[in-house]
């Protein structure tokens, strides 16, 4: 059998995840791939230090992309600052908290889990109740922004009350960054990891992370060996560690991270709160069309993430032929709901370069059609016009 060339379909992303790519970043993918220890590449790898830095509105030394999508963000956090015989409080109100314990549990440690209901932030009383429960805790590890209900949780407040009970904060943000306000250094988070193909609009197959002092002086002073060779900080540093002596540990994904180098420009360019009030616009008007059609978010406004919004699906109308029409007939991608929300909502997303006007109207539309295919009972056009509305047209 002879194979051809790989050609995927223009699809509008508008899923969890990946989002839309910014043009601009699949262009910097395509130039010539230098070596990975090249006096220029390594150049570009300090200022893409400096631009994960103002992305994470951080100093820390240790920022860096982890050459491995988000999970291996998450795992890097945990396999370094965690050990065997460790208690880690891990809230969980969603997909991610669930892999969080996971990977609490390979690291020999023993998870206390705070549960909170999906669609809800976490609550802060809840995790101060633990941690009063549990005073061995050294841990603490939340999801700013999560993925499978779309709500925002609070945290500076959740970072301050595990301050207080002596414990270092996890802070999965990989939704989080670019598309709403976060900020590692006001807010005391002592470790993060983020993805590159959320509100990046980079290509999937990063983890930016970043650590803080207290988190680096726990990882220097471990009394085991970091389980992962390939995750371990101490190694992964001599390559990434700045100065000039590069030490080789793997072979960087290079192309990846011109890609990566180019989103945070485009960032840069932008500016991060204007960014993070584009995704508010964005999200408002996306909401004025889905209430003409009657379509409820299930978090409470003020606990909504303006880039992933998770829609309930009405009575009546078949979610997944739905979704079905919309990439049939759309080439348009919208998300399903994991776990309890499984065919329940609908999450749309509006990530990055993904969150814009053309996306927003281009989807309402989309959906109207969609929804009148169902047999359900709205007037098609009318949540354009809402849309439309909201930003002045
Ligand atoms: C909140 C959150 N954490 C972690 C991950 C895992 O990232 P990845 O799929 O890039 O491994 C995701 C991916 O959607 C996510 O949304």
């Amino acid at each position: 059998m002879t194979f051809k060339s790989f050609h995927p379909p223009v699809r509008t992303l508008m899923g969890p995840g990946p989002s839309d790519v910014n043009p601009r970043v699949l262009a910097a993918m395509s130039r010539p791939t230098i070596g990975h220890l090249d006096p220029v590449f390594v150049d570009m790898m300090d200022e893409m230090k400096g631009l994960l830095q103002y992305a994470f509105q951080t100093r820390n030394a240790l920022t860096l992309p982890v050459s491995a999508p988000g999970s291996a963000g998450m795992e890097t956090c945990f396999v370094n600052l965690v050990q065997p015989g460790d208690t880690v409080v891990v809230c969980a109100n969603g997909v991610f908290g669930g892999r969080m314990k996971e990977n609490v549990e390979r690291c020999g440690a023993t998870p206390v889990m705070v549960e909170d209901e999906w669609g809800k932030p976490v609550d802060p009383q809840k995790l101060e109740d633990a941690l009063k429960a549990h005073p061995q805790a050294s841990t603490v590890a939340f999801v700013h922004a999560e993925t499978s209900t779309g709500a925002c949780s609070d945290v500076k407040t959740l970072t301050d009350i595990a301050h207080r009970h002596g414990c270092l904060v996890i802070v999965d943000s990989v939704t989080g960054l670019g598309g709403v306000e976060l900020r590692v250094d006001d807010w005391g988070v002592d470790a993060i990891y983020s993805g590159s193909q959320k509100c990046l609009s980079c290509t999937p197959g990063l983890s930016p992370v970043s650590f803080n002092e207290a988190a680096v002086e726990r990882i220097k002073s471990r009394k085991h060996k970091v389980q992962s060779w390939f995750l371990d900080l101490s190694l992964v540093m001599g390559y990434w560690g700045g100065g000039t002596k590069r030490a080789y540990h793997h072979t960087a994904p290079i192309n990846a991270l011109y890609a990566l180098h180019e989103s945070l420009v485009v960032l840069q360019e932008e500016g991060l709160e204007n960014a993070w009030a584009r995704h508010r616009a964005q999200h408002e008007a996306l909401k004025a069309g889905l209430d003409t059609m009657g379509l409820n978010m299930i978090v409470a406004p003020e606990h909504r993430l303006p880039q992933l919004n998770a829609v309930k699906v009405p009575a009546g109308v078949d979610e997944a032929a739905v979704r079905k029409l919309l990439l049939d007939e759309f080439n348009l991608e919208i998300g399903a709901g994991l776990g309890p929300l499984a065919g329940k909502v609908w999450r749309i997303g509006l990530m990055g370069y993904g969150a814009n006007r053309k996306n927003v109207l281009f989807c309402l539309g989309a959906l109207e059609t969609a929804l009148v295919a169902q047999g359900a009972d709205i007037v098609p056009g009318r949540a354009v016009a809402a849309a439309r509305a909201v930003y002045g047209a």
